[in-house]
């Protein structure tokens, strides 16, 4: 068994970040979201895995190397432009050879450990009547921005459809797919869909239109696809939710640490209060400022007399004299500041697509 995991695509809608930075590659709970799909595969058993690659090759690259971390081997299948999941199968033909795979979209985030999932698959495809495929599914309050499936009285799946006008359930796909190679002949067979791109979804489609078995599962734990700042800070809230106590760096005696709290090697706490689950990174300075739950503040950053809940701020950034930041993404490198001595006045560099809400 082999993964192929996408992480080219465009990321509009984490704009501006993603003018800088692959979409995958944004941290929840300082964490990149791809990592965790990584992790996913190799706790499932498998370690050849494939990386589609778009614009942001570079960076994807750099930061996943050769797989050696995750304890994995990662081949990396460069795609021109952002024509489709069943695209992305196509040109991994030659990584994937005739080896069943698991198909894994790399802005997603599960609750659910994946290795139930895969050794289901293997244990139908030695029974008596092989899945060609394998779907998961969640149902969703919002089917209409989702691949969206129908099933049979008897829980089979009879009809995929792509982010539909009038959706026939509520049940959508998540972004974990199980092939054996009769996905070849698919991809290899339908046409682009009227958006202009090779849906997944038409080919197991089309493998159903042949006859073929398609099993599918019903996701039990949370999924989030992350390409949106609302998902973003949720995915965050719920795998801090997770952490465990875990402190290298150093509290003065003025400060007080709350709750679960993971606070990396050489960051300083100065007369602050960290209330968890929140995670720092390491060599970042908490000074004089109150972190409230559900934050995550990376490396190097420092944040000066100010207050944040539930927001995420990446490398190298800093926070000084901010009241209250809440429900915010910040990207690396990143500079926030309110002047004290004209505090009506907003001195402002922006860049394209940021978003500024001020009260
Ligand atoms: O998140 C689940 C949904 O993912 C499914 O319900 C839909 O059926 C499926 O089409 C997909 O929809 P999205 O619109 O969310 O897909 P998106 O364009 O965001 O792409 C998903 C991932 O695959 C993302 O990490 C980018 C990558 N990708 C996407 C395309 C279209 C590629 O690497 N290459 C591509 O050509």
């Amino acid at each position: 068994m082999k993964a192929l995991i996408l992480a080219g695509g465009a990321g509009t809608r984490l704009r501006p970040i993603t003018h800088t930075r692959a979409k995958q590659l944004v941290p929840v709970a300082n964490k990149p979201i791809l990592h965790y799909g990584i992790d996913a595969m190799v706790a499932a058993g498998i370690e050849e895995i494939g990386v589609i690659v778009g614009d942001t090759r570079a960076e994807v690259t750099s930061n996943l190397g050769d797989g050696t971390q995750f304890g994995a081997s990662i081949t990396y299948i460069p795609q021109d432009a952002p024509l489709g999941l069943a695209h992305c199968v196509l040109i991994a033909r030659e990584f994937l050879g005739d080896d069943d795979f698991v198909m894994y979209l790399g802005d997603n985030l599960l609750e659910q450990d994946l290795a139930a999932f895969v050794r289901a698959f293997e244990a139908a495809r030695a029974g008596e009547e092989p899945p060609a495929a394998q779907i998961l599914l969640k149902q969703v309050p919002d089917p209409h921005r989702f691949g969206i499936a129908t099933l049979d009285e008897s829980g089979g799946v009879v009809a995929l459809v792509e982010k539909p006008e009038d959706p026939p359930s509520d049940l959508a796909l998540v972004g974990v797919y199980l092939f054996t190679s009769r996905v070849h002949d698919a991809v290899a067979a339908i046409e682009p869909s009227p958006r202009g791109e090779l849906e997944i979804t038409d080919a197991i489609q089309w493998l159903l239109d042949r006859g073929e078995r398609v099993r599918c599962e019903l996701l039990s734990g949370w999924w989030i696809d992350t390409g949106k700042l609302t998902p973003l800070l949720e995915a965050n809230r719920l795998l801090l939710e997770k952490i465990e106590t875990h402190i290298e760096g150093s509290i003065d005696d003025a400060s007080s640490i709350e709750g679960r709290v993971v606070i990396g090697a050489g960051t300083e706490i100065v007369n602050s209060t960290i209330r968890g689950p929140v995670a720092i990174g390491a060599g970042s300075r908490i000074v004089d400022s109150f972190v409230g739950p559900f934050s995550a503040i990376g490396n190097d950053c420092e944040v000066r007399h100010s207050e944040i809940e539930h927001s995420v701020v990446m490398d190298d950034s800093s926070i000084t004299d901010i009241p209250r930041l809440e429900d915010s993404l910040i990207g690396s490198d990143a500079r926030v500041a309110r002047s004290r001595q004209k505090p009506r006045a907003l001195r402002l560099m922006v860049g394209d697509h940021c978003q500024i809400d001020v009260e």
